[in-house]
């Protein structure tokens, strides 16, 4: 059960990686300001891309990974923090 359940989150971060391109920059930008900047210096995602960071944010949002404050973001949501923080971490 525990095992289908994992396959499932990364079968759902595979689908949100591919729909990457369709984030919303400005969305994410608006989330990041609000709960994840008080923590999170953007730097610390140079060099990774859209897709590595929104896997990264599913590990947080699934419990995998331990972090100070619980997470609830949507699909769409982790896609579009993800590509706002690529886009101001590599430029
Ligand atoms: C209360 C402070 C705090 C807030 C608010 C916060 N984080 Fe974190 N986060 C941390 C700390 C501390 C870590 C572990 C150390 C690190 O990797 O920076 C972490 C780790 C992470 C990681 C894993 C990084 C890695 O390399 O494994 C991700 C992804 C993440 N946070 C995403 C978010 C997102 C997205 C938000 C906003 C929706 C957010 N965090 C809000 C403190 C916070």
């Amino acid at each position: 059960m525990f095992r289908q359940f994992l396959l499932v989150v990364v079968a759902a971060s595979a689908l949100a990686a591919t729909a990457a391109s369709a984030a919303d920059i400005a969305a994410g930008g608006t989330i990041v300001k609000q709960v994840c900047s008080a923590c999170h210096d953007p730097s610390a995602w140079k060099g990774k891309t859209p897709a590595q960071i929104d896997a990264l944010i599913h590990e947080v949002v699934a419990g995998k990974v331990m972090h100070p404050k619980k997470l609830t973001l949507s699909d769409a949501q982790m896609a579009d923090v993800a590509a706002y923080w690529a886009s101001v971490a590599n430029h």
